[in-house]
């Protein structure tokens, strides 16, 4: 199979590269200049909980010079969703589904009304990974690949993609309830990513702390009344025993949120809480502990982002980070 993908920090490193590993597929990583100069000089060097391994994708920092897909990944920020997708209409049109794995909730909704295609499938990962610096990417935890579709046309092509993760080493689920899915991962992410964020700890420390332990299950329990107002059918029957599974279950992550804030980028804040916020103002439910922590996320965001002159560019050190996390 042909694949592209769309935005190769740790995630969609993580798959190309395994996916690179099946010389049955032709993968194309498509990234910021550093990163792919890196992989295309000396390959793409995986480390962590799945083995090392080096291997030698495509690469492109120009996605309209490839001609053709049968799968396009998209594994971007949230908040660069449309754009990457925009990139990399001329393969839709010729052909290509596009996949959405990302947090966050509604991304495949606006991918499918901006190229105005039903060829979108939505994934949602439980994967850790981290970006080590240029060309480099450390697996850090192993948790469920989910895949579904909102459009039955595409009910097809989703055991195909499902195989190829599964046979790529991932963990991988179909499920009829993408809604569900999307959203018990999204409560998972409303709990534990910005209480990482705004403490500079892993999951496992946020875990270990009984007071922000209770700040977990207050944000939990804030969005399941949300939840259940709209009417969606969560995968898990208690969310918040499902939250805290998490944060234990991949301890030494350091959540996304916060590996964003030490690079000095923006945070998916908007596309996690700011969406629970804002559906619950317009149901009328109060959420006054993800008010707090979201205007709390937003406000270091700023401030980091204007400190930091945005190092995604830069080489993270990772011995650096981990230290500077445990002694915050
Ligand atoms: O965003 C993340 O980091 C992950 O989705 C999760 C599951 C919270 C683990 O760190």
């Amino acid at each position: 199979m042909k694949i592209v993908v769309m935005g190769s920090g740790a995630i969609g490193s993580l798959y190309g590269g395994f996916l690179t590993l099946n010389s049955e597929h032709n993968v194309t990583l498509v990234g910021r200049k550093p990163h792919i100069d890196a992989i295309a000089s000396h390959g793409l060097k995986i480390t962590g909980v799945m083995g090392t391994h080096v291997v030698y994708p495509d690469t492109t920092t120009d996605p309209s010079s490839i001609e053709d897909a049968d799968l396009v990944l998209i594994t971007t920020k949230t908040y660069d969703t449309v754009t990457a997708a925009k990139r990399v209409s001329h393969l839709v049109e010729r052909g290509a589904y596009v996949m959405v794995l990302q947090n966050g909730i509604g991304t495949e909704k606006e991918i499918a009304e901006s190229l105005d295609t039903k060829r979108v499938i939505r994934g949602t990962t439980c994967m850790g990974a981290i970006r080590t610096g240029p060309g480099k990417v450390k697996v850090t935890g192993t948790g469920l690949t989910e895949i579904g579709s909102h459009f039955p046309s595409n009910y097809g092509f989703i055991p195909i993609i499902s195989e190829m993760l599964r046979s790529a080493g991932f963990d991988v689920k179909v499920s009829d309830n993408i809604e569900g899915v999307v959203w018990t991962k999204t409560l998972v992410n409303c709990g534990i990513n910005p209480i990482g964020a705004l403490t500079g700890l892993t999951n496992g420390e946020v875990y270990e702390n009984q007071d922000l332990r209770g700040l977990i299950v207050q944000l939990v329990e804030e969005a399941v009344l949300v939840v259940e107002a709209l009417g969606i059918n969560l995968t898990t029957e208690d969310p918040v025993r499902y939250a805290l599974g998490t944060a234990k279950a991949t301890s030494s992550n350091i959540n996304s949120m916060l590996q964003d804030i030490r690079a000095g980028k923006l945070t998916e804040i908007d596309s996690i809480t700011g969406k629970i916020i804002n559906y619950a103002k317009e149901l009328g439910i109060p959420t006054p502990a993800s008010e707090t922590v979201y205007a709390l996320v937003k406000a270091l965001e700023a401030k980091c982002i204007a400190e930091s002159d945005y190092r995604e560019e830069s080489s993270l050190d990772i011995d650096k980070l981990m230290k500077s996390i445990s002694t915050p």
